[in-house]
């Protein structure tokens, strides 16, 4: 489907100026010192979506209307993928994780050592790309296709940079369950892979958060499946957003014990710092997904102590928000307690970033697909600060 040659062809010379003038002034938007300008695109309407519903005054997820709550309990990340790409749900839905193409191996081996993950992981979504070549629109077999690989390429990476060689997925695992038994070369305990799953349904979709929405953009000019998730990728890096998991235990680490959070907190905000896993761009009340995880930790095995920390220093910071910030509602969001899942199943701290985009890729395929059924280009508008018009200065060559 290409746009039609017409569309964009001179208007013709006999059509007289005038009666372009009235539809010209219709279209025109309003100049640009008359438009709202909202930094970040803060609190603006840039889609419309049936995906997921962020409800940020109320502390509500739902995809495709299912409450989060509910999908961790009841459902699989197969299931909710399918979900979320198709709008249906199917009890047997489920994911295989794939087998790698060579090119990808052969790509991984050749990484520098030392690469971040998310660059691993970025660089093997882009030769699987240039190996499998997806054709815009974006299909559910090719966003299925990508997430089954995405885990599979992360377990390769993390085990040649450990110098092993990469394992065959078991595919009777689930998705979680084959990416934890590529990590460590065994099938992995059910409780950890159940676990992982939990994460991986929390971590699926959230609306038009800035990864998703780059996803967007990049399939809005018509552009192919992954080359918006490398984008996506590149955005979900960032500590702002999905590079926070990784900080909070670090931060944890930092503080020590709940005796010293106060301090510590404190003197962090002094400095303008940012207290990894609170705050939220939408959500005004508790993140629903963190009380989702927090409960999947309290059943997980040898975390209790971490647990208990990391229960006491939220009371510290939260009573410190809500001192020092009562007119911005900052609570906990879902990183705080990721951290705890993700550490639980044995994950090293720099796999969180992208072990979330391995759980995200079902959030960023259904985006893609919704966007290309709107076929509509995602370019806004900026209002110029810059200096007034002036002519080039003439040296007198
Ligand atoms: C994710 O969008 C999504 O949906 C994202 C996500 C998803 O699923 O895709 O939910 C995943 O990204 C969760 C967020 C993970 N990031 C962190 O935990 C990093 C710490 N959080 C902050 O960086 C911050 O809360 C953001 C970036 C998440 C949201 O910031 P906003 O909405 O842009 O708000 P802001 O930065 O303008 O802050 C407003 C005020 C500021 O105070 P003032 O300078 O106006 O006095 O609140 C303060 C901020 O200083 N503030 C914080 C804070 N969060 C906000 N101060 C200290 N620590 C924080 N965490």
């Amino acid at each position: 489907m290409t746009p039609s040659n017409t569309e964009n062809a001179p208007s013709k010379p006999d059509e007289p100026a005038a009666s372009k003038a009235p539809a010209a002034a219709a279209s025109a938007p309003k100049p640009a010192a008359e438009r709202p300008y909202s930094p970040g695109l803060e609190g603006v309407l840039a889609a419309e979506t049936a995906i997921g519903y962020v409800d940020g005054a109320n502390g509500r997820l739902l995809y495709r209307g299912y409450p989060i709550g509910q999908l961790v309990e009841k459902g699989t990340y197969g299931q909710v993928a399918e979900l979320l790409w198709t709008g249906e749900w199917r009890r047997t839905a489920r994911l295989v994780p794939a087998e790698l193409p060579e090119p990808v191996v052969c790509a991984l081996h050749e990484l520098p050592e030392h690469t971040h993950p998310m660059d691993a992981l970025r660089t093997a979504v882009s030769v699987w790309g240039a190996w499998r070549r997806p054709h815009w629109p974006p299909t559910v077999d090719q966003v299925r296709e990508l997430t089954s690989f995405a885990p599979s390429a992360l377990a390769a990476f993390h085990r040649i940079r450990n110098g092993q060689d990469p394992v065959k997925p078991n595919q009777k695992l689930s998705l979680a369950g084959g990416f934890l038994q590529q990590l460590n070369g065994k099938d992995p305990d059910p409780a950890a892979a159940r676990a992982l799953d939990a994460y991986f349904v929390v971590g699926a979709e959230h609306g038009l958060n800035a990864s998703t929405f780059t996803c967007r953009v990049i399939i809005s000019t018509r552009s192919d499946l992954a080359s918006a998730i490398c984008g996506a990728i590149g955005a979900l890096k960032g500590p702002l957003h999905g590079g926070a998991p990784a900080e909070v235990v670090s931060q944890l680490h930092e503080i020590g014990s709940p005796e010293k959070a106060d301090k510590w907190v404190r003197e962090a905000i002094a400095r303008g710092d940012r207290i990894m896993g609170f705050g939220h761009r939408v959500y005004r009340a508790y993140d629903p997904r963190a009380a989702a995880l927090r409960k999947v930790a309290e059943g997980m095995a040898d975390m209790a102590d971490w647990l208990d920390t990391a229960v006491k220093v939220e009371d510290v910071v939260l009573r410190i928000f809500g001192e020092l910030k009562p007119d911005r509602v900052i609570k906990t969001n879902v990183e705080y307690y990721a951290a705890a899942v993700l550490q639980g199943v044995g994950l090293p701290p720099d796999l969180f970033p992208p072990t979330f985009a391995l759980a995200r890729m079902a959030g960023w395929g259904a985006h893609a697909i919704e966007q290309a059924s709107a076929d509509k280009l995602i370019r806004p508008d900026a209002r110029y600060v810059g200096p007034p018009e002036t002519d080039v200065p003439s040296f007198g060559h």
